[in-house]
């Protein structure tokens, strides 16, 4: 896929929680958005940051193609992603776009799917939820937090199936992690996982114990994102592999995760 560096405005950021920050961005030159495919991260330059030289990768949280926007679900982690969340209305941001491979459509819109996100990997379910339904999939969600307050997006996710929430310390849905939700009792076909790599691995290990397809989105650190740097190298069956050039989503099959 051809890849672009352009210039986006903020038209809006919501303050979702005091750590997240929901950026929606409309190209600077009014253009249309790029095709961009769930699963797929972009490299935002991260301007007014003086410690800050590399872009930071960030997963494509929503692609809203009648308005013109692309939004960005960014927590706050370190420098960088704080500036990021403090960006106004109007300011531009420059971002290379889109980056990384895509999850594998089910063969059959019969299959049962479910969309599992931890914390922050929530953020490629919601497109990735929105891009099935409209294929005639049904998609669920099984999104897991630390209590209530940090759910986000609840709504949205709604508008594209069923949700399941999972929360530590029981204050909203089950109490627990994502894998001890009663939703696994049920027959899947398909899992699509996004979130801490102890919750993937959890979900991994469930899938590989039902020989169930399962595909994870790594979130390991990078730099470049385009193959260039190898800070980013995971060790599959295939050998090493660059997760912003081959990633991040990868078959549970080809990593080397002791599942
Ligand atoms: Fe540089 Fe992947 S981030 S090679």
């Amino acid at each position: 896929m051809k890849k672009y560096i352009l210039d986006f405005r903020v038209s809006e950021n919501v303050q979702l929680h005091d750590n997240y920050a929901l950026l929606k961005l409309t190209p600077a030159d009014g253009c249309p958005l790029p095709e961009m495919l769930p699963g797929q991260f972009v490299e935002v330059r991260v301007d007014r940051s003086p410690s800050t030289f590399l872009r930071r990768p960030i997963s494509i949280n929503f692609v809203d193609y009648p308005r013109n926007e692309l939004w960005l679900l960014i927590r706050k982690a370190g420098e960088g992603t704080r500036t990021l969340c403090s960006l106004q209305a109007d300011e531009s941001l420059n971002l290379v776009l889109p980056l990384g491979n895509t999850f594998t459509l089910p063969e059959s819109t019969q299959e049962r799917v479910l969309l599992v996100g931890g914390g922050v990997g929530i953020a490629p379910m919601l497109y990735w939820g929105k891009y099935l339904k409209e294929k005639d999939y049904a998609p669920r969600f099984l999104l897991g937090v630390r209590s209530d307050k940090d759910l986000l997006q609840y709504d949205q996710f709604r508008q594209f199936g069923e949700v399941y929430v999972s929360t530590e310390d029981g204050s909203l849905g089950e109490k627990g992690f994502v894998t001890q939700h009663s939703i696994l009792n049920e027959p899947f076909d398909r899992l699509y996982v996004c979130g801490p790599k102890p919750m993937m691995v959890a979900v991994a290990r469930y899938a590989r114990e039902r020989q169930l397809f399962c595909e994870v989105s790594l979130e390991n650190t990078m730099a470049c994102g385009v193959g260039a740097c190898l800070c980013c190298v995971e060790d599959t069956v295939e050998g090493h592999v660059c997760v912003c050039k081959e990633g991040p989503i990868f078959n549970i099959e080809k990593l080397k995760w002791q599942i």
